[in-house]
């Protein structure tokens, strides 16, 4: 990649945006075509297969972040996000860490877990003893009710019995669940899973007496953990009005408050997933069940807490770090026939799907970042405004030159609202045709 092409890429025209990135060798020929000739879009006969009555495309932005360097490799990030600053706050985050090493991350291990969850087990010890025995045996008839992964180099690897107990107060029984940890490979595995839970599970509920009642893929992907980190010296993270020593204590003691407060934790973390939804959906994958599974885990403990970490080092320094539950893929699903899906793969350069995950799990940690580095200082909405002032102008009715020349306007103005917007459009209009 020729990163020299996308110096002050935020400031080029939408074409020369496009251009630039075919120059720095980010997107081919093709790839910029398509993008010129506005081809990004489903075409009604794909969307009639993808789902049940289709009746068109709801369109999302799509842009790309800029600055990102991952294990030392430079990297721009496709986001598809409505949110107007989330992208901008991405690359400005990332300038700063990158200029500071970039992130390090770790992926320890990709496995899938499925549940048979029995209900109605008569002798819950006899029933784990006869599954701990019959291991082998489960993981062989999982594996040949999906034998595609086996020869892929993936299949299901380990197992575990978990015994959900009962809770008299309010009248549940217990259930024993069985788990089954499934190597993917490339996929995010819902289908393979779910065959796997639906073929073993009769065998299980012979060994254990009970009644299969759910036999599914879990969300909450804990074997599926990826971690970045980063380290940025308090000099970088001087503003007019503080030191860079006062942001780095301010920040660390922001996400105190985070740890200790739900309330605060919840915003905090829609912060971090502001980041992290916006690649899950570019790249084609299943957002729903990456929030799912990161909002567990941020009650791991039992109570919501902060995803992120902000300490800082013996030399000064403030040290970030995030850990999430990523299970994404990069084949199934919509990833390789969506157009929009397919570019984005394409400008991360066809990551594998551990790779993706370093990629997620960095842009929350820049996201988090950007946003309490913000809130502790100036505060977010002086950037939030700049940007959100195209979007009301945009809702007011500008086009073409007249949003930005609306936006500029309303910046400056005590009132930022859609009223406002539409009274200086209307002022701008009645200059124009003088
Ligand atoms: C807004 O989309 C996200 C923030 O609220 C995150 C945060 O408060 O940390 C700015």
């Amino acid at each position: 990649m020729d990163t020299t092409h996308l110096t002050k890429f935020y400031k080029k025209n939408h074409d020369d945006k496009i251009d630039s990135l075919f120059l720095a060798g980010v997107i081919s020929k093709k790839e910029k075509d398509r993008l010129l000739d506005r081809t990004l879009e489903l075409d009604p006969e794909t969307g009639s297969h993808m789902i049940e009555n289709y009746i068109g495309n709801y369109s999302m932005p799509l842009g790309v972040a800029m600055n990102y360097m991952i294990d030392k490799e430079e990297l721009v990030v496709p986001m598809a996000i409505e949110e107007p600053s989330v992208i901008a706050a991405s690359s400005f985050a990332a300038k700063i860490i990158g200029s500071a090493g970039g992130f390090k991350t770790t992926v320890i291990h990709r496995m899938m877990i499925g549940q048979v969850t029995l209900k109605n087990v008569p002798d819950i010890e006899e029933a784990t003893n006869n599954v701990a025995e019959a291991k082998q045996e489960i993981l062989s008839r999982a594996n040949e009710a999906y034998p595609s992964i086996v020869k892929r180099g993936g299949g299901a690897k380990n197992l575990d019995v978990r015994l959900l107990e009962d809770d008299t107060d309010s009248g549940i029984p217990s259930y024993l669940s069985v788990h089954i940890h499934v190597d993917t490979q490339e996929a995010m595995g819902a289908n393979i899973v779910n065959t796997m839970m639906e073929g073993i599970a009769p065998y299980i509920e012979e060994l254990t007496g009970g009644t299969a009642l759910l036999r599914i893929l879990t969300n909450y992907a804990t074997e599926c953990l990826a971690t970045s980190k980063c380290v940025i010296p308090a000099h970088k993270l001087k503003t007019q009005d503080f030191s860079g020593e006062e942001v780095r204590d301010r920040i660390i003691e922001a996400t105190q408050v985070a740890t200790i407060d739900p309330y605060r934790a919840v915003t905090h973390n829609k912060g971090i997933m502001n980041g992290v939804d916006a690649v899950v959906l570019a790249s084609g994958n299943d957002w729903r069940a990456i929030e799912a599974g990161v909002h567990a885990y941020a009650s791991r403990s039992g109570q919501y807490r902060s995803l992120t970490s902000w300490s800082k080092n013996e030399a000064g320094d403030l040290v970030g770090e995030l850990t999430l539950p990523l299970p994404v893929g990069t084949v199934g699903g919509s990833i390789s026939f969506h157009p929009a899906a397919k570019l984005a793969h394409s400008i991360m350069g066809h990551p594998k799907a551990h790779k993706l995950e370093r990629v997620i799990v960095s842009v929350g940690l820049a996201q988090n970042f950007a946003a309490v580095r913000a809130l502790v200082t100036e505060g977010i909405q002086k950037g939030h405004m700049g940007l959100h002032a195209r979007s009301l102008a945009i809702s007011a009715g500008a086009k073409g030159d007249h949003v930005q020349q609306v936006a500029d306007i309303l910046k400056h103005s005590k009132h930022k609202n859609l009223q406002r917007a539409k009274n200086i459009l209307l002022n701008i209009l009645e200059e124009f045709e003088k």
